[in-house]
């Protein structure tokens, strides 16, 4: 939905599933004086619950199954087809569970935004909130990046520090990250959208 007057940046998100963090930057598109929209949702997985969503919301929602590709760099071309038809400036991976070439990355060098549900460095990869909770630590919380070929850790953009309380399960602890990741998300791609990060090495900066 494109409002007022403003030039607003052309975003593809991908996913893998349930898509709750592409729900969000989709419903931030599409507030008054958001610097973005959402152009395409791609998802490796047929069947992914967020594909819905976007489709109800008049976005073109893609499957690009991995599995029909005889390699990684023959499925991403495929994919990049798609980012440049659309005429894709930014991307946000948003549960994307495929990890990614180094040609891709760097084509899409700073451009490109990833959701972790850790505040990095700490705990990349995986089963970050069982992890958390065997180390023991008090805070942990949700770090958006720009995303280099080394998983999780490219620039930080922006972070969100939620309690590790008491009595914490795995799912207590995960749904009240996600609720954070779910504030940052949207707050980190408007500050890309406006302009308002520069990178310098592996640092990003606020320059606005
Ligand atoms: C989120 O916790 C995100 O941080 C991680 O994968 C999960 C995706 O959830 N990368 P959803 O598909 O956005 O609901």
């Amino acid at each position: 939905m494109q409002q007022g007057s403003i030039k607003r940046k052309r975003v593809a998100i991908l996913i893998s599933g349930r898509g709750s963090n592409m729900e969000v930057l989709i419903k931030a598109c599409e507030q008054k004086d958001y610097p973005a929209k959402i152009v395409l949702v791609i998802s490796n997985r047929p069947n992914a619950a967020g594909l819905d969503f976007a489709r109800s919301h008049d976005i073109p929602a893609l499957t690009l199954d991995h599995n029909a590709y005889g390699s990684r760099p023959e499925f991403e071309a495929e994919m990049n087809r798609a980012l440049i038809e659309a005429r894709t400036e930014l991307v946000c991976n948003a549960g994307f569970m495929r990890l990614l070439t180094e040609e891709f990355v760097e084509y899409w060098r700073d451009r490109q935004l990833n959701i972790h549900p850790s505040l990095l460095p700490s705990f990349k990869g995986l089963n970050t909130h069982e992890r958390a909770l065997q180390r023991g630590v008090k805070l942990t919380g949700c770090t958006v990046h720009f995303i280099r070929a080394q998983m999780d850790t490219g620039p930080i953009i922006a972070q969100s520090a939620v309690p590790v309380l008491p009595g914490d399960s795995v799912e207590t602890l995960a749904a009240r990250v996600l609720e954070e990741e779910h504030k940052l998300y949207p707050d980190a791609l408007k500050m890309v959208a406006a302009g308002g990060i520069s990178v310098e090495g592996n640092i990003a900066k606020i320059v606005s």
